[in-house]
């Protein structure tokens, strides 16, 4: 269907490209053609791009001062238009290009039909699309480190707060929740980079390439390059209209980022199940049910869980969209935003619910360290002492507190309420100092290799990232 509803194809010729053509389109033409809906959204970057490519052709001679400053002035006051709602998108025009050149053309005559000199509209967005990309790395990285910043501060508080770790999700030695929260600071670290990487890479100008090949106007491409912010032009007019890998780069960061999320995610749901009962999130961040009065549901959390679904999808999407295109510009990839947006959209709420959820749990200490006690957790430690102790060689050490570990599991009881002599059974030379490292505490602070989970490590690791966050450049 057309804009205003009507399944027949429109009559007129496009004004923009209709010279050769003496029929408008079919309407399921214009529909499948149109992406009006879509790349709307670059319209502030559509601007800039014209604003500097006009600014360009005036500094070379190719347009007047004149209309130049027409231009320039006619390009702030569709801005307004838009900024304010009071824009009419349209369908028939195809693209934010075509919306924005269209309405300038009313506003202010002949000289916007001067603008389009030494560009295509193939230059046109892949230069919108690069400066939107880059304000999305540049969003995400800022957005990271906020939650960086949460987690880094509860990791401060919680240093010495007592947890079980687990390998195969089974009880496997104690650690501390500081620490536990400091791997996700550590992983979020290495996907802020990505993102600033990804940026250093994408942010060189493809306008001027023009629609495939250059141009032969005597344009600056150094001038439109830095005017936008860009490090330099683009090297090859092929490559500048057809890549989109910096699209692509930038979606499998968020990708390997969403994952990470997807990880903290389900170890909330975990945590906050009454089962494990270690955190517990505010009646802010949980929802109810409508049959199940008791519920408490970490909703949030699950749909954090779930973004990744869609951001890898959408980076999916688009590297099968781009796979075996023929160089340069295809329609084809006019497929490149919707998933890009869509993916960029999901990440930020992710992100900010995920800094929300982290600031709100509560975690409950006692029953974290009733757990971590619980489930032989320090039969490591045993061993180890073994091997201190007893120069013991780890393997029969491993063996000897296996058997230990056996016969507490038969008595039903913990590790450190075993009996001196009960161990004795197993191993004759372990001695009553055994007993210094069978609690959660000794356990804790003995790992202070660097790294390790010992509460002074934590704090000092955390009070690290908490300076390094302060002082770093915001991206
Ligand atoms: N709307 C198009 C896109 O997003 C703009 C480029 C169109 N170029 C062309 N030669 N039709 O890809």
């Amino acid at each position: 269907m057309t804009d205003d509803g009507s399944t027949k194809a429109p009559g007129a010729t496009n004004a923009m490209w209709g010279g050769r053509f003496s029929a408008g389109p079919a309407a399921v033409m214009a529909e499948i053609n149109a992406s009006i809906d879509v790349d709307r959204r670059l319209w502030r970057e559509d601007i800039a791009g014209s604003k500097a490519h006009a600014a360009m052709l005036a500094a070379v001679g190719v347009i007047s001062v004149e209309d130049f400053r027409a231009i320039d002035a006619g390009l702030d006051a569709v801005a307004a238009e838009i900024e304010s709602g009071r824009f009419a998108f349209s369908k028939t025009h195809e693209d934010i290009h075509l919306n924005i050149e269209a309405r300038l053309k009313e506003l202010i005559g002949e000289p916007a039909s001067r603008l389009h000199a030494a560009r295509s509209r193939n230059d046109q967005v892949a230069t919108d699309f690069r400066l939107w990309v880059r304000r999305a790395c540049d969003e995400t990285a800022a957005a990271v480190r906020d939650l960086q910043q949460a987690l880094a501060e509860r990791e401060r508080e919680h240093a010495a707060t007592v947890m079980t770790g687990y390998t195969h999700l089974q009880p496997a030695q104690p650690i501390t929740f500081g620490h536990h929260l400091l791997a996700y600071v550590e992983m979020l670290a290495r996907d802020r980079s990505r993102f600033i990487d990804a940026r250093a890479r994408l942010n060189e100008c493809p306008l001027g390439a023009a629609a495939l090949a250059g141009t032969s106007f005597p344009i600056d491409r150094s001038r439109t390059a830095a005017a936008l912010g860009f490090d330099r032009p683009t090297a090859n007019s092929l490559d500048s209209v057809s890549a989109r890998d910096f699209a692509l780069e930038a979606l499998a960061a968020a990708s390997i980022l969403a994952s990470h999320l997807s990880r903290l995610a389900e170890e909330i749901v975990l945590w906050t199940s009454p089962h494990f009962g270690f955190v517990r999130l505010s009646d802010a961040f949980s929802t109810g049910s409508s049959i199940m009065p008791q519920k408490r549901n970490p909703d949030a959390a699950e749909l954090c869980r779930a973004k990744v679904g869609r951001i890898a999808g959408s980076f999916i999407s688009l590297l099968m969209v781009m796979k075996g295109l023929p160089l340069a510009y295809s329609k084809d990839m006019q497929e490149d935003k919707a998933a890009t947006f869509q993916a960029f959209d999901d990440l930020a709420l992710a992100l900010a619910a995920m800094a929300g959820m982290v600031r709100d749990m509560s975690p409950d200490a006692a029953r974290m360290r009733a757990a971590a006690s619980a489930g032989f957790s320090t039969a490591t430690d045993l061993a180890d002492w073994l091997v201190r102790a007893l120069a013991m060689p780890f393997r029969d050490a491993h063996h000897v507190a296996g058997r230990i570990v056996a016969l507490a599991e038969k008595k039903g009881v913990r590790l450190d309420e075993m009996r001196l002599e009960d161990m004795r059974h197993v191993e004759p030379r372990i001695d009553e100092r055994a007993f210094g490292v069978l609690g959660v505490d000794a356990s804790v602070a003995s790992r202070d290799s660097f790294g390790g989970t010992a509460p002074d490590n934590v704090r000092a690791a955390a009070d690290a990232w908490l300076e390094k966050l302060q002082t770093e450049k915001p991206r």
